[in-house]
């Protein structure tokens, strides 16, 4: 056959593989998961770092990356929600605290601004040099605000630092006797290139920042700016640039309070955390914060994995829906419960149905590599949920330890006997999301566990980021809506892989070998 008609003889004979409808075809497959699939590659004409990943969690909510970190207590707390949202992503922060702990986690979400300290360490002028000493032991410095009250918020009144304190031999003297009174300090307000300009000049490690009555706001830290970087992704409210935040809560009376709290504190988004979310309790719950709060914050509902479950919560107001039952790590729920759907098929049927409404998806749990966050957004999810993969890593709350010589981190399910055990005396914590008040039994739905340690998510969700950049390009897409589209119109093509084929696509026939993933 003559070369130049290879594309008239492709046209003619049709495409490789199959549509998404055909892959996730129920009748002949049953359901599906990541590892049952691939996606075959398309024509490649631009570079990898013109992908964009730019996506929306819920119906008013944009985010530079598709990226969402999971309300567990093992995952999510503000350390991991500053984090995701600095790399473009967010945090949901778990409810297993009392409601007071979860609302405090939302104000240092949205008080932080990089490089400068918010809630720094301050102590009086009562306080003695041994109080100093104790600090630098415990956090490695001794740059100390003094003020009035002692607490930051009061008023400026000197600084502490290691050269005051550094030849004095009585370490029960008061820091009044010691403490520089003579501070430089600056106003609230200014950027972070202005306070690196004043101590570069001054010369000095720390430099408070006072507002007009001379109270003492926040602190930067010349060590601190020296690591400091740029994160021009950062998820920010386009009034407030406050970085983006969502918290968990129940469907409980208790909730209501709770969920009041964290508004106040001036959360975004909040998830409706339930692992079978279509019941009435969801519902009256999206009606209540829709009445009470209108657009302040949106609601991301859930657990749904079918077609049926998602229209309920869609037509009670939902702004986003959480995709997943039985997919976690962690989880139990099918094994135990008997429901559950496999992860491919569940996203792939919700989003396609959610997305005739405008309602975005979160495909949650069951991931376990960037590829699969390339296919569960290439099913149609618009974000990822993820529990273990960020496990481990330092934003993750917990001590590493050791165990047969490797550096652990404890990973557990909320579901699990072990979460539930740190629970607030309200009741409306994670135990909520699985038993019910009457429970006279606690049926568990999750394990606990350990994952190896991960390093930072300032290293990890770039490595995330750049490959997924990667798989969109090879699949010759250059953005999360055009990915949707070609996948809708048939032209994204997917093929069904058998066990033979994915021992084929994994690492084999070697004697042994190091898997590094990123450099
Ligand atoms: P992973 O990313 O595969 O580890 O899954 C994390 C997800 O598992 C979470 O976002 C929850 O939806 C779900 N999950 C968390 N705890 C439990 C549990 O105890 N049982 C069942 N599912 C859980």
């Amino acid at each position: 056959m003559d070369p130049s008609l290879a594309l008239q003889e492709l046209e003619k004979t049709g495409s490789d593989g199959l549509t998404g409808h055909e892959l996730i075809d129920l009748k002949v497959t049953g359901g599906l998961t990541y590892n049952d699939f691939l996606i075959l590659p398309g024509y490649i004409n631009f570079p990898a770092d013109n992908v964009s990943l730019e996506t929306k969690v819920t119906r008013n909510i944009t985010l530079k990356t598709p990226l969402i970190s999971s309300p567990m207590d093992t995952v999510t707390e503000a350390e991991m929600a500053i984090t995701m949202a600095l790399l473009g992503g967010m945090g949901i922060l778990h409810n297993n605290c009392t409601p007071d702990e979860q609302a405090a986690m939302v104000r240092k979400v949205k008080t932080f601004e990089n490089g400068f300290i918010t809630d720094p360490v301050v102590l009086s002028a009562k306080h003695k040099i041994s109080d100093v000493l104790a600090i630098k032991n415990k956090l490695g410095f001794a740059g100390i605000p003094i003020t009035d009250s002692g607490l930051p918020g009061g008023k400026l009144i000197g600084i502490v630092t290691n050269r005051d304190i550094g030849f004095c031999e009585d370490e029960s003297a008061e820091l009044e006797t010691v403490m520089t009174r003579e501070v430089v300090t600056a106003r609230h307000g200014i950027t972070l290139a202005e306070a690196n300009r004043i101590l570069r000049e001054s010369k000095k490690g720390k430099l408070p920042l006072v507002d007009a009555e001379g109270n003492l706001v926040s602190l930067v830290a010349r060590s601190d700016l020296l690591k400091n970087r740029d994160y021009p992704w950062a998820s920010k409210h386009p009034m407030t640039k406050q970085l983006l935040v969502g918290a968990a809560v129940g469907t409980r009376a208790a909730d209501r309070d709770r969920l009041a709290k964290l508004v106040d504190a001036g959360l975004d988004v909040v998830v409706i955390d339930s692992s079978q979310g279509n019941s009435s309790f969801q519902i009256d719950m999206i009606k209540h914060i829709k009445e009470t709060y209108g657009t302040k914050v949106d609601i991301l509902a859930g657990n749904v994995v079918t077609r049926n479950q998602a229209a309920n919560l869609i037509a009670a107001g939902a702004d986003g829906l959480r995709i997943g039952m039985g997919s976690g790590s962690i989880c139990i729920t099918q094994e135990v419960m008997a429901v559950g759907r496999p992860q491919g098929t569940a996203v792939f049927q919700v989003s396609q149905f959610a997305r005739k409404f405008g309602i975005p998806t979160v495909a949650d749990g069951g991931i376990g590599n960037v590829g699969h966050i390339a296919k569960a957004l290439a099913l149609g999810s618009s974000c990822v949920m993820m529990g273990s993969l960020l496990a481990g890593t330092s934003e993750a709350p917990g001590e590493y330890f050791f165990l047969d010589g490797k550096r652990l981190k404890k990973y557990r399910g909320m579901g699990s006997l072990d979460a539930m055990e740190r629970n607030d005396s309200d009741n409306s914590g994670s135990q909520a999301r699985y038993f019910s008040e009457s429970d006279k039994v606690k049926v568990a739905q999750g394990v606990t566990g350990a994952v190896v340690d991960k390093g930072s998510i300032k290293q990890f969700i770039p490595y995330l980021i750049t490959g997924l950049q990667h798989s969109l390009q090879d699949m010759g897409v250059p953005s999360l809506p055009e990915l949707w589209t070609l996948v809708n119109d048939g032209t994204v093509r997917f093929e069904r892989r058998s066990a033979a084929a994915q021992l084929e696509g994994g690492v084999h026939d070697l004697f042994s070998f190091e898997k590094r993933l990123y450099k």
